[in-house]
């Protein structure tokens, strides 16, 4: 059971050397490399460009070609099964837990618009939000602190790179978005994508994808530390009836019916629209591919770098 999970990356036409010493981070080593200081600021620079690729695609055109098609563009596509992340971010389902239990009657689930601080514009200028105290923000600098610490960023839980402040349970913020297995892998595909189209090596992809996979892409999963300061916790995100179940699995541990979340509902605002919103039944696959596709032949082999990185600065090669 030891690769389950893990994604086989194919860079096609490329040759990205990953020379990364083991004792140094994914995040401190590519900060280094694409942003040069090794700075929080930096670090957060770069959770900020991968995430806000991840989310809406790449918003410049990469120099070795790797398109993203994005988290939130609904015409998604994973294993061949159309995939519309879109409905859970724009308030269309009624998906959004904002408190403590699996309750529908005493904490029923939400609408909620995510994309309320200004949508994609804000994050093609590298910002998260046009608004501070939009849901979006809080989205945003929630992902970016996540994976930040995920990444191992050492300079996580600095002033310029404040630590995790969300929810700690990741199966509680999903509890009630029913997220099926191809949903939970295309997420994890656009940010591999979104890492190799800055030129982050394969074999780092697949440690990230693989952990991201092992953590929520299973039913029923154990407790898990992956925020240092939250200690373990329950966070299965992938609730639907297709997603495989984690080899040691602990169903009694979860209050939605032993690991198992229904369908949202659709939001009366979206209700014309619920049909192509809805995903359809996928398949269960133990184990997937992302093939990543590099359509042009980059400038530099090694990785592309950018010298004192600013705010909506375009992405460019060193030479
Ligand atoms: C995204 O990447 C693809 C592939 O390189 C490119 O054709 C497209 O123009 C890029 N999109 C933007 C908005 O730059």
């Amino acid at each position: 059971m030891l690769f389950r999970g893990i994604i086989s990356l194919s860079l096609i036409g490329t040759a990205i050397a990953t020379g990364r010493p083991s004792s140094t981070s994914i995040c401190d080593y590519y900060t280094t490399g694409l942003l040069k200081d090794n700075t929080a600021k930096n670090q957060y620079a770069l959770l900020t460009l991968l995430v806000n690729t991840a989310v809406i695609g790449n918003y410049t055109e990469p120099s070795n070609g790797v398109l993203v098609p994005g988290i939130l563009n609904p015409k998604g596509m994973y294993n061949g099964v159309p995939v519309n992340l879109l409905p859970y971010f724009n308030g269309c389902f009624v998906s959004t837990n904002t408190g403590e239990a699996y309750d529908l009657k005493n904490n029923p689930p939400k609408s909620v618009n995510f994309l309320d601080g200004g949508g994609a514009a804000p994050l093609m200028n590298n910002m998260p939000a046009s608004d501070m105290t939009s849901a979006q923000y809080f989205l945003l600098t929630h992902l970016y602190q996540y994976f930040g610490a995920l990444l191992g960023c050492s300079k996580y839980g600095t002033t310029d790179f404040p630590a995790y402040g969300g929810e700690g349970s990741l199966y509680r913020v999903h509890q009630y978005m029913g997220l099926d297995s191809n949903e939970v892998n295309y997420f994890i595909t656009q940010v591999g994508l979104s890492a190799a189209s800055f030129g982050v090596a394969q074999s780092d992809i697949n440690i990230v994808a693989s952990t991201l996979s092992k953590t929520f892409g299973y039913k029923c999963s154990p407790p898990v530390t992956i925020i240092p300061a939250q200690g373990p916790v329950l966070d299965s995100i992938c609730t639907g009836s297709n997603c495989p179940k984690d080899p040691n699995a602990k169903c009694e541990l979860y209050d939605n019916n032993y690991g198992n979340s229904p369908r949202p509902a659709v939001a009366p605002q979206c209700m014309s629209q619920s049909s192509s919103s809805m995903a359809p039944s996928p398949t269960c696959p133990g184990q997937y591919t992302v093939t990543v596709t590099v359509t042009k032949k980059p400038k530099q082999t090694h990785m592309w770098c950018h010298k004192n990185w600013q705010s909506g600065d375009e992405h460019k090669w060193c030479n």
